[in-house]
C-alpha cells in the first residue's frame, strides 16, 4: 500500500510537504525554476530527439513533466518524448490539478492530463509522450528499473530535508541508469551530492542557480 503525500497549501497556493517540511517547487516561480534547473541544466530543449528519455526522482505535482512536454512541443521535434518518474508518496489527483492550475501557460497540457490523474494513471501514452510513474521508494525501485535515461531531473526535496534521496548508493544507481553522454541536473550544490555524483562516474560542475540559490549542479556521464 502506497502512502499518499502529506501537504499544506502556503504562500498563495504553493504545495508544501508536511512530511519533509519543504515546498514542491520554488516559492518564487516554480516554472521558471524548472526551466532553468532541469531543462537548461540538462541542455534541453537542444538535446531533444525522437525517443529522448527523461528520468526523474520525485514526481510531486507533475510540473516538471508538463514543462517538459511544453518544451518538447515548442521545439517541434516530432516523435516521442519518454518520461519516467519515481515517486514514493504520490499526490492525490485533485492536489496535482490544483498545483498545475498555478501555471496558466501550461493549462492546455494540464487539461489533457487531468483525466489521466483522476483515473490514477501510472502509464500515459499520447501521440508525443510515453510516460511512466514508478511508485515506491526510489532506493528500491530504481535498482530494479530496466530503462536508461538520457537526462535526469534530481528533484527529491532539499538534501538537508530528505538526505535519503541523495545517498551515494542512489547516485550510483542514477549513473548506472544513464545513457552514454547522458546528464543529470539538480538545484542543490550540496557538497555530498556533488561528491556522490562524481564517485558514481559523472563529471560534475557547479553553475549559477535559480533565484536566491547561488549555485546548482550539472553532471555529465562519459561513455560508460
Ligand atoms: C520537490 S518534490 C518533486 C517536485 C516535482 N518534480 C514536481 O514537478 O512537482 C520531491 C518529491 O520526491 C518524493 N520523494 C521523497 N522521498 C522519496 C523516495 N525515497 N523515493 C521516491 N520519491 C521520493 C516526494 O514525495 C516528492 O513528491
Amino acid at each position: 500500500m502506497t502512502d499518499l503525500a502529506d501537504l499544506e497549501w502556503r504562500d498563495g497556493g504553493v504545495p508544501v510537504s508536511t512530511r519533509f517540511e519543504d515546498p514542491y517547487y520554488s516559492l518564487e516561480d516554480g516554472l521558471a525554476e524548472t526551466r532553468h534547473v532541469f531543462l537548461a541544466g540538462n541542455g534541453l530543449p537542444e538535446r531533444f530527439c525522437d525517443g529522448f528519455h527523461v528520468g526523474e526522482l520525485g514526481f510531486g505535482t507533475g510540473l516538471n513533466l508538463l514543462a517538459s512536454i511544453a518544451a518538447w512541443r515548442a521545439a517541434g521535434i516530432g516523435g516521442v518524448l519518454r518520461f519516467t518518474s519515481f515517486e514514493a508518496y504520490p499526490m492525490g489527483a485533485e492536489d496535482m490539478i490544483r498545483a498545475q492550475a498555478g501555471f496558466p501557460e501550461l493549462a492546455g497540457i494540464a487539461d489533457t492530463l487531468a483525466a489521466h490523474w483522476r483515473r490514477g494513471a501510472q502509464v500515459i501514452t499520447l501521440p508525443e509522450l510515453e510516460f511512466r510513474l514508478i511508485l515506491g521508494d526510489a532506493r528500491e525501485t530504481l535498482p530494479a528499473w530496466q530503462g536508461c535515461a538520457d537526462a535526469w531531473f534530481l528533484d527529491g526535496f532539499s538534501p538537508a530535508k530528505n538526505p535519503a534521496l541523495w545517498e551515494d548508493g542512489l547516485m550510483g544507481e542514477v549513473a548506472a541508469h544513464t545513457a552514454p553522454y547522458g546528464t543529470a541536473a539538480t538545484y542543490t550544490a550540496a557538497g555530498f551530492v556533488r561528491r556522490g555524483l562524481a564517485a558514481a562516474g559523472f563529471e560534475v560542475e557547479r553553475i549559477p542557480g535559480y533565484g536566491r540559490k547561488r549555485h546548482m549542479t550539472r553532471a555529465r556521464k562519459g561513455t560508460r
